[in-house]
């Protein structure tokens, strides 16, 4: 049942039939890639035999049922021998499906995996063959949406208006949109949205313009519509929503970013070097290909730190400290816009490919934006992350290798592995071939394959064609395959400079010798970087007079940054030491991120006794709050077994 002239066909150029006020534009379809090496375990989607290239959404956002509801009208394109077409969906009720002029179709849901969700399978009829055709299907999220998270006022600063927003990746977006949900299967879209007034709503396309408001019904709130788009390709975890207050700010020509009011100008005023990063971005890798670059701050129940939405980056609220100390994490959600949004992995084994270059590409961009001591310290902290990760997994152990083995579910990988021992990998590759040629290589990469998936072959088969070419001694001192498919670490990685943490590595060594802390004044002229690099080295165990001391003489629980009071927290309760637990409480009420959340309930839970009963009363309170993910993480270290 394979489709030999598939390539030919989604070389195709179909005009698109957006709204009539606005010019159709021209969408391409981008390729499903063939090889074995680009299957995606995790869809239930055979998009050789029919695949979904567009989808319209037409939602109403039900804040009092928790829901979405409404139509999706997907363009297919399949096979001419095909049959039908299968979609992912997870918990997703369906009220019924049609052609595109309101026939019904015949359509089958199939059992549900905790993992995947439940395959729809919808018959083609006569609507088979390149020829785009629709299918309209009506329906609504599930009670569970693990996508969405519906906020009370409570949960957000401003404690009035009601508050939503999505995370797709990796695999969440099908339990609010029926589509074939694979980074492989790239998708155009729009929207039409509508919310009760005063909320906005953003999402990850360009706004089509005002809400429109709509009529009164009786016994509803008014409500507004809003208008979406987005013609370039992109892999369906990206379609992202979020409704509440919202305020905007501008920041540049072409960025901005929008946050509750209580927030905006702390927002505006930490994300102000965002312009001179698309610069920097641009000027290394080629124009940047989105139009806008807007940003959203969420409330902090948001389960991660960011999330490259295009034109419109998630970011927790836990980022702003005053000081624009943790803006790193703009320039990496920003460099998604090349690695990951650009040209994405096509299946999820390999997750170095978005996660590891954008991490390369954020020191980079760092680099200029920040200067050359900030980069070091990059490479420094990424080294010390591989280093780890190798030693508590083992060097011979599968799971160190970048492209996921078969054996192995890459949802659940090593992030050190990924992020770290990816941008190592490039770093290495840079230090080799050289910075010059080796920024002309990638430039080329995010151009060539443009708006289209990709595989870790590929990557090596380009450097070989474009870069290597017939030179064995290059070929031989890259070590490409070992670096991809290998354990451990190859033994050319490029090092990083000793003297980047100097100063903070002096202090912890007199800290473990002696005892000797740094001057209150040494440690506030530290960088954020360097604050986190001296909690980070401090020895693991640590007496009740040791924190004291250190929380006194360097003002740990009272510091701005919530990367540095979370290292704080973890030390004390790493170590049993009760004044530091109702600040933990506070701090686990009130934010969601994951990366905070899980470490400090490991921390408690991790000392038996002491610990387990404060983690339990703790959860008891706070996992109504956090997003699926969050409790998904959470729920085994806890022993919490209560459902939802
Ligand atoms: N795309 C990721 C977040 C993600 C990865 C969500 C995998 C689901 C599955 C995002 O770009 C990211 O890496 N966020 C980090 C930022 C940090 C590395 C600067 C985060 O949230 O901590
Ligand atoms: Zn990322």
């Amino acid at each position: 049942m394979r489709f030999p002239a598939f390539a030919a066909i989604t070389a195709l150029i179909v005009s698109g039939c957006t709204a009539e006020d606005l010019p159709s534009q021209e969408r391409v379809i981008a390729p499903v890639l063939t090889s074995e090496q680009a299957m995606d375990e995790f869809t239930y989607a055979r998009p050789l035999e029919a695949r979904v290239t567009h989808v319209a959404l037409d939602l109403d956002l039900d804040f009092e049922g928790a829901r979405v509801e409404g139509t999706a009208t997907l363009d297919v394109q399949s096979a001419e021998d095909a049959t039908e077409i299968v979609l992912d969906s997870d918990g997703l009720i369906i009220g019924g499906i049609t052609d595109g002029n309101g026939n019904d179709l015949d359509y089958t849901i199939g059992e549900s995996d905790p993992d995947k969700g439940e395959p729809i399978t919808v018959q083609l009829g006569e609507m088979t063959g390149p020829e785009l055709q629709q299918i309209v299907i009506s329906y609504a999220s599930g009670p569970e949406a693990e996508a969405l998270q519906w906020l009370s006022p409570e949960q957000t600063a401003g404690g009035e208006h009601p508050f939503v927003f999505s995370q797709g990746q990796a695999i969440l977006n099908r339990s609010w949109i029926p589509t074939q949900d694979s980074p492989g299967i790239r998708q155009t879209w729009e929207a039409r949205i509508t919310a009760p007034d005063p909320l906005t709503v953003v999402m990850s396309g360009i706004s089509r313009g005002d809400p429109e408001m709509l009529d009164e019904v009786e016994g509803e709130s008014t409500r507004r519509a809003f208008e979406f788009v987005m013609d370039n390709s992109i892999p369906p975890y990206l379609i992202a929503i979020a409704a509440g207050n919202l305020e905007f700010a501008e920041l540049g020509p072409r960025s901005g970013v929008w946050a509750e009011p209580a927030q905006i100008e702390a927002a505006a005023e930490e994300l102000s070097d965002t312009e001179a990063m698309i610069d920097a971005a641009e000027g290394l890798y080629g124009s940047y290909r989105w139009g806008r670059y807007d940003m959203i701050v969420l409330p902090p129940a948001f389960p991660y730190g960011g999330m490259e939405n295009p034109v419109m980056t998630f970011l927790t609220p836990t980022f702003i400290a005053g000081d624009r100390s943790n803006t790193g994490l703009i320039a990496h959600e920003l460099a998604h816009s090349w690695s990951g949004n650009l040209v994405t992995y096509a299946s999820w084994r390999d997750g170095w490919l978005n996660e590891g270059v954008t991490s390369y590409l954020t020191a980079r961009i760092s680099e200029e934006v920040f200067g050359e001591t900030r980069v070091m310290q990059e490479r420094a902290l990424e080294y010390a992350g591989v280093m780890e990760a190798l030693e508590s997994l083992g060097e011979d152990n599968p799971r160190t290798a970048l492209r996921t083995p078969d054996e192995l579910n890459p949802l659940e990988y090593s992030s050190a592995i990924v992020y770290d021992k990816g941008a190592l990998f490039l770093h290495t590759m840079e230090s080799i071939i050289g910075r010059e040629q080796f920024d002309d290589f990638m430039r080329g990469w995010f151009d060539r394959h443009a708006f289209q998936p990709a595989t870790s072959e590929m990557f090596l088969a380009d450097l070989r064609e474009y870069v290597i070419q017939d030179d064995s001694e290059l070929e031989e001192s890259l070590m490409l395959d070992e670096w991809i498919y290998g354990t451990g670490l190859p033994e050319n990685a490029a090092q990083p400079d000793p003297e980047a943490f100097a100063a903070v590595d002096g202090a912890v060594e007199a800290y473990g010798t002696d005892g000797t802390m740094p001057a209150t004044d040494t440690w506030a002229g530290w960088s954020a970087f360097e604050q986190r690099r001296f909690l980070e080295e401090l020895p693991d165990e640590l007496s009740d007079e040791q924190l004291a001391a250190l929380n006194e003489t360097l003002g740990l629980s009272e510091t701005g940054n919530n990367e540095v009071l979370f290292l704080w927290l973890e030390a004390a309760l790493r170590n049993e030491y009760d004044p530091a637990v109702p600040q933990a409480e506070e701090f686990l009420g009130r934010v969601g991120r994951n990366k905070f959340v899980e470490p400090l309930f490991e921390a408690l839970w991790g000392t038996g006794a002491w610990g387990e009963p404060i983690a339990t009363r703790i959860y008891d309170e706070t996992r109504g709050g956090y997003h699926s993910y969050t409790r998904s993480q959470v729920d085994p270290i806890v022993g919490f077994a209560g459902g939802e």
